[in-house]
């Protein structure tokens, strides 16, 4: 069975990561490689999940992505994050990525959305609760 989102017509969340697609970033056919993009997403993710946990963070699942639009050299790309749930030791990000073409227009337009999860790790790489004696569940979760 296809994972799919439903598609938002306004970018959900805070803004988390803003780029410029550059040359380097392109696949064999001159177009933006899929997997900068996703690096990118992934980047502002850690940048929410990381502020969240006050810890170490990795990624530990990508669910639900779909390319719905390509992204071209010298696109301004931004990334949002939203929470969507927290749990004992981990984090569940929408992430979702939009780009003004050129990076001069007015319209921007959704490229990809995905869940992002997020796991809560110590130094060694064990993992940890999300929120814990050094960092309490903020009241606007509780
Ligand atoms: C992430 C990691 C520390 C988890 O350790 P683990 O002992 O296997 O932990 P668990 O299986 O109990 O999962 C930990 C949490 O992740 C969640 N999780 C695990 N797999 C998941 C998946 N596929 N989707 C969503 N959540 C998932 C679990 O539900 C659990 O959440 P909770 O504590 O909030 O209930 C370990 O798997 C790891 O280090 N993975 C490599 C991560 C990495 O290097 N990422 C970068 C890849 S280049």
């Amino acid at each position: 069975m296809k994972a799919t989102m439903p598609m938002s017509c306004e970018p959900e969340g805070e803004l988390v990561m803003r780029t410029v697609a550059m040359p380097k970033d392109t696949n064999f056919n001159g177009d933006i490689f899929g997997g900068w993009l996703l690096s990118q997403m992934d980047l502002g993710g850690a940048v929410a999940a990381r502020r969240l946990s006050k810890s170490r963070i990795v990624t530990v699942a990508i669910d639900a992505m779909r390319f719905r639009n390509p992204v071209k050299v010298g696109d301004t790309v931004c990334c949002y994050a939203k929470l969507e749930r927290v749990g004992q030791t981990s984090m569940t990000l929408k992430l979702m990525a939009w780009v003004n073409a050129g990076g001069v227009s007015d319209e921007r337009c959704c490229v990809t959305e995905a869940l992002f999860t997020y796991v809560a790790i110590d130094e060694q790489g064990n993992k940890i609760p999300v929120f814990r004696a050094d960092n309490p569940r903020p009241e606007s979760l509780v």
